[in-house]
């Protein structure tokens, strides 16, 4: 949600900027901006929509000797998305750039505003550079300016903002979101909301904390906790695998995510499963010493993962479990107790109101677990313990391997559970174990079944809806399948469990009204083709996911006859990626970027 990079050093910031902020362009693409200060002149270029919209404005500019300079990519929060309200904002000798929300910024608009000050945005953002230069005028000492102007600030922010009276210097702050800064022997100074710009530029990096400000020139790094003490940066080598960033010939982003789910999913598997047992060498098995109830708690697909994870655990490892959407759970009083496992689970491990509802659980003395896909993350720093999905760098703004990954490990950890508890007979984990280790296999992509969903996607471009409905775990789906649609087609479509739909939604069926039925061969199935056929009985489109053929589908994708119905799950979850995936492509929108989202959710 909005990128920021910053640079300072002798080689083409402009092209580094850029570089970095294309790196970051899935956190928001609504505009884009840079500002560069170079031999005390600035120079600042915004441009509205993608990426290419500004390079193509900056082409006849370029830096080629020492300079500093910030860029933004923006997800719009406050003002629409126009140039004006793009990034970076500019006072009257500074610019600044933002990610978050200042929650007070009416207010302190309306003092600058009574001073005298005149905004050219509408949004939250352009107050901290106005209110950075008041300060600065009744002070002689910019960071003193920088360090009162913070302090003034309410909300969330990682703030970069550069001044034409310190040349050489970048001033920072961050408050629950997310920025590093990396360095290399060549003295230069990175920085970015996330390290995917970094790799290849920095060697180590320091993850700042929350109340973390201070400035960055080309020989220091000084940096102030949220007390004004001093702090030492703390740097970790970079880790610099980039390939699986690139497209590799996949028309989309989300294409080739969807294909790598096989090996992602061999790798989260990797050394937790044996033919005997899971291995998770990451947890202490203490963790779950006096648990009586675990508490699931995310957003979005995630939040389907954890709704999945909640049949495991019931029915594997014999735990009670509930499951939250984050943004409800954080104010709304909860009950917690100490014998409950607060486990929250999160792609980015960035999620604001995921993040604060781990550090609500922590206040309130639980033992937290993150299921995660970023290492170093915030949600990864702060948990007691941690679970890496390993699904490698996901840039389709959809998710999809995350997903994937997210489930395996629910899975695997159902079954450590279940160990530890000695809740399922050893050979009936020994079965489990044997059907995990064939995901990989089941999740392969065959052609002829994309090539199939292909073919038949050109039917459900219009119409008046869709629902996608499932039973048990395939209701979960259900949600996933929908929500993919939803999020790139802009399609309506709804997840519901195929038992309610006689409960009032039925009342929708027409032809016009497609309903995506997940019908497993092992796991209830004739309840559940019973409920398709009502629905087809009142003339709704259907097309069935089964192995088995079903005479009222108007379209059928067949899917394996495989051993289990969790198998089941994991290759239906790739035939109702693909059919969204091939509604959106034949709609002609952009499947990694669509319109109003951004990757990763960093203000509530
Ligand atoms: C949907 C999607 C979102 C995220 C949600 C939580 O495809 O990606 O719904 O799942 O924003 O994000 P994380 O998992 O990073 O906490």
């Amino acid at each position: 949600m909005c990128g920021i990079v910053g640079y300072i050093g002798q080689k083409n910031t402009k092209e580094i900027l850029l570089e970095g902020l294309k790196e970051l362009e899935y956190r928001g693409y609504d505009s884009a901006g840079i500002a560069v200060l170079s031999n005390g002149v600035f120079n600042s270029f915004k441009a509205t929509g993608k990426l290419v919209n500004l390079e193509e404005k900056t082409k006849d500019f370029t830096t080629d000797k020492f300079a500093v300079g910030i860029g933004h990519t923006r997800w719009a929060t406050h003002g629409k998305p126009t140039e004006l309200n793009a990034h970076p904002h500019v006072g009257q000798n500074s610019y600044v750039v933002h990610n978050g929300i200042i929650e007070n910024y009416a207010e302190l608009k309306k003092e600058l505003v009574n001073d005298g000050v005149t905004f050219l945005s509408q949004t939250d953002t352009e107050v901290i550079v106005h209110q950075f230069e008041k300060n600065l005028k009744n002070s002689t000492n910019t960071l003193e300016a920088f360090k009162k102007t913070i302090s003034e600030l309410e909300g969330a922010y990682a703030i970069l903002l550069v001044t034409k009276g310190e040349k050489d210097k970048i001033f920072f702050a961050k408050q629950g979101s997310p920025m590093l800064v990396g360095i290399n022997d060549e003295n230069e100074k990175y920085f970015a909301s996330s390290d995917t710009p970094l790799i290849g530029h920095a060697t180590e990096v320091n993850y700042f904390e929350d109340g973390d400000y201070g400035y960055v020139s080309s020989e220091e790094i000084v940096i102030y906790d949220k007390n004004g003490k001093k702090k030492e940066p703390r740097f970790v080598k970079l880790d610099t695998n980039k390939l699986s960033a690139q497209k590799d010939g996949y028309r989309f982003f989300m294409e080739k995510e969807i294909y790598e789910q096989s090996s992602v999913i061999a790798d989260t598997l990797l050394g937790r499963v044996t033919e005997k047992e899971v291995i998770f060498e990451e947890l202490d098995s203490q963790l779950f010493d006096g648990i009586n109830e675990i508490k699931l708690c995310a957003c979005g697909t995630s939040y389907h993962a954890a709704l999945t994870a909640s049949y495991m655990f019931e029915r594997y490892s014999k735990v009670k479990t509930s499951v939250e959407i984050a943004s409800e759970f954080r104010y709304r009083e909860p009950i917690m107790t100490a014998d409950t496992l607060f486990v929250v689970i999160s792609q980015s491990g960035e999620t604001a109101d995921t993040l604060e509802t781990l550090k609500m659980a922590k206040n309130a003395g639980l033992k937290t677990l993150v299921i995660c896909n970023v290492d170093n993350s915030s949600m990864v720093r702060l948990a007691d313990a941690t679970i890496l999905t390993r699904a490698g760098v996901e840039k389709g703004v959809a998710s999809t391997k995350a997903f994937a990954t997210q489930v395996t490990v629910f899975w695997m950890l159902s079954l450590y559970l279940a160990q530890l508890k000695q809740s399922l007979m050893q050979e009936s984990i020994e079965k489990q174990l044997e059907l995990l280790r064939s995901i990989p296999a089941c999740v392969k992509v065959e052609e002829s079944m994309h090539e199939r969903i292909k073919r038949l996607s050109k039917r459900y471009l219009h119409g008046h809806g869709f629902f996608f409905i499932g039973r048990d775990i395939f209701f979960p789906l259900a949600l996933e399948g929908a929500l993919k649609l939803k999020e790139i087609s802009y399609l309506h479509a709804e997840g519901y469990p195929s038992g309610e739909m006689k409960h009032g939604p039925i009342a929708l069926a027409d032809p016009e009204l497609f309903t995506i039925a997940l019908l497993p061969e092992h796991l209830l199935y004739e309840k559940s083709r019973s409920n398709v056929e009502e629905l087809s009985a009142r003339d709704s489109t259907i097309c069935a996911i089964s192995p088995i053929e079903f005479d009222k589908a108007d379209d059928f994708i067949e899917t394996k006859n495989q051993k289990d119905y969790m198998l089941e799950f994991f290759e239906m979850m790739v035939a109702v990626q693909l059919l969204s995936l091939e509604i959106s492509v034949r709609l002609g929108n952009d499947v990694d970027m669509p319109r109003n989202l951004a990757k990763s959710v960093t203000v509530e």
